[in-house]
C-alpha cells in the first residue's frame, strides 16, 4: 500500500534545494502586513501555499510583498513590489475543507536583493531594512494610548483566538503566565484523555486564560487542570502473568501462609486467562502482622506492577473516598483517585487497608461509595466528585485488608473474596524471624550477615517471653532492637562480629514481659486461664478468686459486662451447690465474701464463656489447689452444671498455643468447630472436650487424666441463651469476649 503511488497526485518535481539566504516569498494582494503586528492571510493560490509550505518546512521565515495589480493570478517578480515586510510563521493550518491559512507576524521591511526562483514559488535572497529609532515623548505616550486602546478592544471580545492571544502578548498584557498554560496546554495534549474529557480539559484551559492570574478562580482552575493532567488516563503497565514467577516471589517474600499463596495464584492465573474479566477482589482477614499488607506488595511484585495503599481506618466522610466538589475551598479529589496519580498507572495493585475501619457518618456513607468503586458495572466510569469526569478504574487490581468481618457492610463484603490469615504459631514464627525478619533488620541497620548471629534459642525466647502476638510486629521491632545494639557494639569498634544468644537479652531488651506469666500467675489457689476472642485475634485471660472476711458477698472488678458478672455468680452458686462433693465446708462461704477479679482492667470485658474458668478459679481457690498452668478453658456454665458450647474456638486456641499453653478443656458440643483450627495449633494442643464442669475441674487441677474419649458426647440440652447471644454478637467491642 505504501509503496503504490496515489494516482490522483500530481507527478513530483525535484527541485535544487533553495540556497541558504533565500527566503520564500508569497505575494499578497488587498493586505497589508507591519513589522510587530499578527495577521492571518488566505492562500488561495498555488504559488502562495507552495512558498508557506517551503517556509514551514524548513523553518524558514517568509518575506510578504504586496503585487502592483491585484488582479494578475500569477505574478512573476516584476508584478511585484521590491520592498515587502519579513514575518515569522506563527500557525500554519489546513482545513479540512482544503482551505490554507497562514498566521503570521511581521518582523521588518526588506529589500529584494535578487530572485533566485520563480517556480513553484517565488524565492529571493533579501536585505532587511533596519527601523528608525528615534522616539520622542509624544511618540510614545502616543503608543501607549494605543496599546490601551488595543487592549479595552481586545477585552471585548468573547473569547481570544490564538493570534489575537498573540497580540495580547505583544502588548505586554500580564503575561508571565502564558509560558505557564502553553505548557500546560502541551502537558494537556500528551495525558492521553479520552476525547470528551480531553474536550472539557480545553474549555477549561480556555476559560483559565481569560482570568486574571491573581483571582482566587484562577487558581481552583489551574489546581484542577494540574490535577487532570496528572492522572494516568491512558497509562496502562504490561501486564505479564508469570505463574512460576509469582509463586517464586510469594515464596520469597512470605514463609508459610500455602493455603493463601494458592489462592492468589489461582486468582492470577484466571486473570491471565481472562484478562477483560470481572476479577474477584481478594480481601485479607486476620490479625494484625500476618502480612496482609506485605502479600499485597508482594502481589504487586510478582506482576511487575505498581503498589498503592490506601488506609481507610477511621474514614468516615464518603468524601474522603470520593473527593469534593470543586466549589469548597480547598476541595481534593478523594484518595482513590489520589492513589493512581501516585500510581501513575491506571493498572495498579491498589490496597484498600483496613476496610473493616470504614465508619458511616452523617458526612455520608463512605462503604456505599466504595461499593461503586469495586462495581464492575460501575467502575469504568467512576466519577470523582473533584474530577467530575469519568475514570476508568476497571484495570485496577483491588485488594483490600481486614482485621474482622463484622463491621463490613454486607453488600462490600458480598462483594470481595475473603482469605483468612490466622496467626502465626511459636515454630512458624521461629521460621519466619530466621528467614525474613533477621535479614530484613540486618539490612535496615545496615549490618553484614557475618557481623550479628542470633541464636534460635535467642529468638525462640524474644518469641515466647517478650512478645504476645498472633502476627510478627513486635517480634520484628524486637528483633530491629537487638540488632541495633548490636551495630553500637560493632561500630564502636567493641567487637568485629556479635552472637546474640537466650541468656544475653535480658541485657537488650530488660527484663521479660511475658516471662512465665501464666506458670507464676496460676502457682497460687484461685487463678484459672481463659481464653478470649479479641477483634486482633485470641487472647489469654486469669480468672482471680480470692477469699475475705465478710457476710457471703461476691465482689466483681475488672470492668466487667453485665453478661460476665451473671456468669460470675452461676459459678458461685454452682460452687456453693456442689460445696460437699467438691470437698469444700459449706460454712465457709457465711463469714467470707468472694472477690473475683479479672486483671487487665481498663479494657471492658464480656461474654459468657469465662463460665467455666470462674468455677475452676472458685473452687480452686477454696480446695486449695492451684490450677495446672499449662492448662487454659473456655466454656458457658449451666446451674445445673453443664458445659455449654461458644464462639471464637479457632481464635480462642490459636492464641492459647501462642502463650505456650499444652492443654485446652472445650466445650463438647464445640467439637464441630475442629475443623477450623489450623493444623499447626492443632499439634500442638492436646484438646479435652467436657460436658460438665466437674470433669474440666478434675483436668484443671491435675486430679484426673484428661478424659478424651472419642465418642461423641451426649446431647446437653439446648445451648442457653447466653450462649446464643455471644454466637451473635461477634461484633467487636473495643475489648475481649470471653
Ligand atoms: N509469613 C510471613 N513471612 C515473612 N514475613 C512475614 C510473614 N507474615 C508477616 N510477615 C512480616 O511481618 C510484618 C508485618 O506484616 P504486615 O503485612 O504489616 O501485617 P498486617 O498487614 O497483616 O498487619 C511485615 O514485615 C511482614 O513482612
Ligand atoms: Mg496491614
Amino acid at each position: 500500500m505504501a509503496e503504490a503511488s496515489d494516482p490522483g497526485s500530481k507527478p513530483r518535481i525535484e527541485l535544487p534545494p533553495l540556497p541558504a539566504d533565500a527566503i520564500p516569498i508569497v505575494p499578497i494582494r488587498n493586505v497589508a502586513l507591519f513589522p510587530g503586528v499578527v495577521m492571518p492571510i488566505t492562500l488561495g493560490r498555488e504559488l502562495s501555499i507552495a512558498a508557506a509550505q517551503e517556509a514551514v518546512r524548513a523553518g524558514h521565515k517568509i518575506a510578504l510583498l504586496a503585487q502592483r495589480d491585484a488582479s494578475v493570478e500569477k505574478p512573476g517578480a516584476a508584478e511585484l513590489y521590491q520592498i515587502g515586510v519579513l514575518a515569522t510563521v506563527i500557525r500554519y493550518v489546513t482545513t479540512p475543507e482544503g482551505a490554507h491559512h497562514l498566521v503570521c507576524q511581521g518582523e521588518s521591511r526588506f529589500r529584494v536583493v535578487e530572485i533566485v526562483r520563480e517556480t513553484p514559488f517565488l524565492a529571493a535572497r533579501i536585505e532587511q531594512i533596519p527601523e528608525p529609532t528615534n522616539t520622542s515623548p509624544e511618540i510614545e505616550a502616543r503608543a501607549a494610548f494605543l496599546k490601551e486602546r488595543a487592549a479595552e478592544a481586545l477585552s471585548l471580545l468573547p473569547q481570544a483566538p490564538p493570534e489575537l492571544r498573540q497580540l495580547q502578548k505583544e502588548l505586554g498584557e500580564g503575561d508571565s503566565g502564558s509560558d505557564e498554560l502553553a505548557e500546560l496546554d502541551g502537558q494537556l495534549t500528551q495525558a492521553g484523555m479520552p476525547p470528551p474529557v480531553e474536550e472539557h480539559a480545553r474549555k477549561e484551559l480556555q476559560r483559565l486564560r481569560r482570568m486574571q492570574e491573581a483571582s482566587p478562580e484562577y487558581g481552583m482552575v489551574r489546581n484542577y487542570l494540574d490535577w487532570l493532567v496528572a492522572l494516568p488516563w491512558s497509562k496502562v503497565d504490561p501486564e505479564d502473568i508469570d505463574i512460576e514467577r509469582a509463586r517464586q516471589v510469594l515464596d520469597e517474600d512470605h514463609y508459610g501462609l500455602d493455603r493463601v499463596k494458592r489462592r492468589i495464584l489461582e486468582y492470577l492465573a484466571v486473570r491471565k486467562l481472562n484478562p477483560h474479566g470481572r476479577s474477584a477482589i481478594l480481601c485479607f482477614v486476620g490479625p494484625p502482622g500476618v502480612g496482609k499488607t506485605s502479600l499485597g506488595q508482594s502481589i504487586a511484585r510478582a506482576l511487575g506492577l505498581k503498589f498503592v495503599r490506601v488506609s481507610l481506618g477511621g474514614v468516615h466522610d464518603e468524601a474522603e473516598i470520593r473527593g469534593h466538589r470543586r466549589t469548597y475551598i480547598g476541595a481534593l479529589p478523594g484518595n482513590i483517585i489520589q492513589g493512581l496519580r501516585k500510581a501513575g498507572t491506571r493498572n495498579p495493585v491498589f490496597m484498600l487497608d483496613e476496610i473493616d475501619k470504614l465508619s458511616a457518618s452523617l458526612h455520608g456513607d463512605p462503604s456505599s461509595a466504595l461499593l461503586e468503586v469495586l462495581d464492575p458495572e460501575q467502575n469504568s466510569t467512576f466519577r470523582d466528585n473533584y474530577i467530575a469526569q469519568p475514570f476508568d478504574l476497571s484495570r485496577v487490581l483491588f485488594i483490600a485488608t481486614a482485621n474482622v468481618l463484622d463491621t463490613i457492610a454486607g453488600p462490600l463484603r458480598d462483594r470481595m473474596e475473603l482469605i483468612e490469615l490466622n496467626g502465626y504459631t511459636q515454630e512458624e514464627k521461629l521460621q519466619i524471624a530466621r528467614r525474613y525478619l533477621v535479614q530484613r533488620q540486618l539490612k535496615a541497620n545496615g549490618l553484614e550477615p557475618s557481623q550479628v548471629t542470633i541464636t534460635d534459642a535467642a529468638l525462640a525466647r524474644v518469641i515466647s517471653e517478650y512478645t504476645r502476638e498472633a502476627g510478627c510486629r513486635n517480634l520484628e521491632r524486637q528483633i530491629g532492637a537487638l540488632m541495633r545494639n548490636a551495630a553500637v557494639q560493632i561500630a564502636s569498634g567493641k567487637s568485629s562480629s556479635v552472637t546474640v544468644d537466650a541468656p544475653d537479652i535480658d541485657a537488650v531488651l530488660g527484663a521479660s514481659r511475658f516471662e512465665s506469666d501464666v506458670a507464676s500467675r496460676t502457682s497460687v489457689p484461685g487463678v484459672a486461664t481463659g481464653l478470649a476472642w479479641t477483634p486482633v485475634g485470641g487472647d489469654i485471660l486469669f480468672i482471680e478468686s480470692a477469699r475475705l472476711p465478710g457476710n457471703g458477698k461476691l465482689i466483681l472488678t475488672g470492668q466487667l459486662g453485665d453478661v460476665m458478672k451473671e456468669s460470675a455468680q452461676a459459678a458461685l452458686s454452682l460452687v456453693k451447690s456442689q460445696a460437699e462433693e467438691l470437698g469444700i465446708d459449706p460454712k465457709i462461704f457465711e463469714n467470707s465474701d468472694i472477690h473475683v477479679h479479672v486483671p487487665a482492667g481498663a479494657i471492658p470485658k464480656d461474654g459468657p464463656s469465662a463460665g467455666v474458668a470462674m468455677f475452676v478459679s472458685l473452687a480452686s481457690l477454696l480446695k486449695h489447689e492451684p490450677v495446672r498452668p499449662d492448662v487454659a478453658m473456655t466454656g458457658e456454665i449451666s446451674l445445673r452444671g453443664l458445659v455449654l458450647p461458644v464462639g471464637g474456638i479457632k481464635e480462642k486456641t490459636i492464641a492459647a498455643a501462642r502463650a505456650g499453653i499444652k492443654r485446652v478443656i472445650l466445650p463438647a458440643r464445640n467439637r464441630r468447630d475442629l475443623e477450623d483450627i489450623p493444623q499447626s495449633t492443632r499439634e500442638a494442643l492436646q484438646f479435652v472436650w467436657v460436658e460438665r464442669v466437674t470433669e474440666a475441674l478434675a483436668v484443671a487441677l491435675g486430679s484426673a487424666a484428661p478424659a478424651e474419649g472419642d465418642s461423641e458426647p451426649a446431647e446437653t440440652g439446648p445451648p442457653g441463651a447466653l450462649a446464643r447471644k455471644e454466637r451473635t454478637r461477634r461484633q467487636p467491642t473495643s475489648g475481649p469476649v470471653l
